[in-house]
C-alpha cells in the first residue's frame, strides 16, 4: 500500500452516540479521500488480532472487550501525509489531552472510549487495512 495512507476505525462508543456522519464529514474536511469503507462489528478474537500489539498492556483485556462490544465504521482514507495528518485530527489518546478541535476532544468520552482509531506508521498503515479489507475493496 502507498505511504499516503491511513486507517482509521470510528469506535463503538461514537458509532453508538451518533456521531459517525459528523467525524466522517470532519475527516473529509481535513481533505482525506475515502478509499474504501464499511460498517461491521468485530468479534472478541478479532479485535484481540487487530490489538495484539497491546496484548502484555493492563488495559488489553477491556480494550478487546469495548472494541468488539458494537458497530465499528473502518475505514482506509488517504491523503499526503496520511499517518501524521490523522493522527493530528484524532488528537492524543486520552480526550482530557486532545488539542480543541480534534475528533477525540469533540466525542471521546473517556482515554478507553475515544471515538478513533488512526495507525501509528506507514506500515501498520498497510497491515490494518489489509486487516479489514481485500484489495478489491479499496476504489481508484
Ligand atoms: O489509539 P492510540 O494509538 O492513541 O493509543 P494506543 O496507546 O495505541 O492504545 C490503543 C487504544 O487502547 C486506545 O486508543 C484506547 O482505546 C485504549 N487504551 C486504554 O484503554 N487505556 C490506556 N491507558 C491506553 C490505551
Ligand atoms: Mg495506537
Amino acid at each position: 500500500m502507498a505511504t499516503n495512507r491511513t486507517l482509521t476505525m470510528i469506535k463503538p462508543e461514537a458509532v453508538a452516540a451518533g456521531h459517525t456522519g459528523k467525524i466522517i464529514d470532519m475527516i473529509i474536511e481535513a481533505g482525506f479521500k475515502v478509499k474504501a469503507m464499511k460498517l461491521t462489528q468485530l468479534s472478541k478474537e478479532r479485535a484481540g488480532e487487530f490489538y495484539e500489539v497491546h496484548k502484555e498492556r493492563p488495559f488489553y483485556g477491556e480494550l478487546v472487550d469495548y472494541m468488539s462490544s458494537g458497530p465499528i465504521v473502518a475505514a482506509v482514507l488517504e491523503k499526503e501525509n496520511a499517518v501524521a495528518d490523522f493522527r493530528a485530527l484524532i488528537g492524543a489518546t486520552d480526550p482530557a489531552e486532545a488539542a480543541e478541535g480534534t475528533i477525540r476532544k469533540k466525542f471521546a468520552k473517556s482515554k478507553a472510549e475515544n471515538a478513533a482509531h488512526g495507525s501509528d506508521s506507514d506500515d501498520n498503515a498497510e497491515i490494518e487495512s489489509n486487516f479489514h479489507f481485500s484489495a478489491k475493496e479499496l476504489v481508484g
